[in-house]
């Protein structure tokens, strides 16, 4: 089916009280194995592509766009396409036009006025482009290669007052908080801080987004659904179990040249990884 909306799957989900997986995907066997994994699982799913993809493909954002929007038309479920960090105007701007539905704007580093005045312009373009913008307040850490924030600094957890004015003073359709999660964990043991996640669930009438989410438990993702989570972002855990399955086939026969048979077997860790974390998800839905 042709691609659907992010904010319309996200809705949906909330409606149920579930959330939907956005997984990140660098490439085209990334997003080949993720409709595949969906589509087995039976589950919607998100496709985003981050701003760090797009520099990887020389800034190109247009050929990884099609590819996903080419993919999702014959899937049997609903496929969602979202741009990820983006930081620059330029590229938020280039969203439009290329089948994404969504784009998460990321000022969450800047001080918080600063936060504010970018992330309303960004909100302000986006819905006069048809867009549904997600923002973050509070740094989700483990960006761009540094570690995660310690629990106590400065930002390093979404404060409930502040997000309520942040959301109001923006007009963003979806917030990231910080809870307690980091990006690039290569241990799936991050502790969320669940007091906190009601606090932001009762502070809030938007969807919350938990980023980070390789690192975090399969128990701790179920609690976090449960206590209103609605988009659960996971790009790491795909690139740790498709290396791991390149570097073994590699190791495996020295004479191998033909990239088909190595990317072969990471297509098919990332679809039993993604198949694995799927029905966890959609599975976690409050009673
Ligand atoms: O926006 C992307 C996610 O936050 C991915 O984080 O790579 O740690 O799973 P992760
Ligand atoms: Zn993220």
């Amino acid at each position: 089916m042709p691609l659907v909306a992010t904010g319309d799957l996200v809705t949906r989900a909330v409606a149920r009280h579930g959330a939907v997986a956005a997984f990140n995907v660098i490439t085209l066997e990334h997003i080949e194995a993720v409709v595949a994994a969906a589509e087995t699982a039976g589950t919607p799913v998100i496709l985003q592509v981050s701003e760090n993809a797009v520099k990887f493909h020389g800034w190109r954002l247009a050929p990884l766009a099609a590819a996903a929007v080419q993919s999702a038309e014959p899937s049997t479920v609903p496929v969602a396409l979202h741009l990820d960090h983006v930081k620059t105007g330029e590229l938020l701007r280039e969203a439009a036009d290329r089948g994404f539905s969504s784009v998460m704007f990321d000022a969450a580093h800047l001080p918080y006025a600063e936060n504010v005045a970018a992330t309303r312009e960004a909100t302000a373009w986006a819905h006069s482009a048809g867009l549904w913008l997600e923002a973050e307040l509070g740094e989700v850490g483990g960006k761009d290669g540094r570690g995660p924030l310690p629990a106590h600094a400065p930002g390093a957890r979404t404060e409930p007052g502040e997000a309520r004015r942040f959301v109001e003073e923006t007009g963003v359709d979806a917030l990231a908080v910080a809870i307690g999660s980091s990006h690039a964990m290569t241990s799936r043991d991050a502790r969320l801080d669940h007091e906190l996640l009601a606090a932001l669930r009762g502070a809030l009438d938007v969807p919350l987004v938990l980023h980070g989410s390789s690192g975090v438990p399969d128990d701790e993702l179920r609690r976090a659904v449960r206590g209103g989570i609605a988009k659960v972002n996971i790009g790491t855990a795909l690139s740790i179990a498709m290396t791991a399955a390149v570097r073994a086939h590699l190791a495996g026969d020295e004479r191998t040249v033909d990239p088909r048979s190595y990317l072969a077997a990471g297509r098919g860790a990332i679809i039993e990884t993604a198949g694995r974390l799927l029905p966890t998800i959609a599975a976690a839905t409050a009673a």
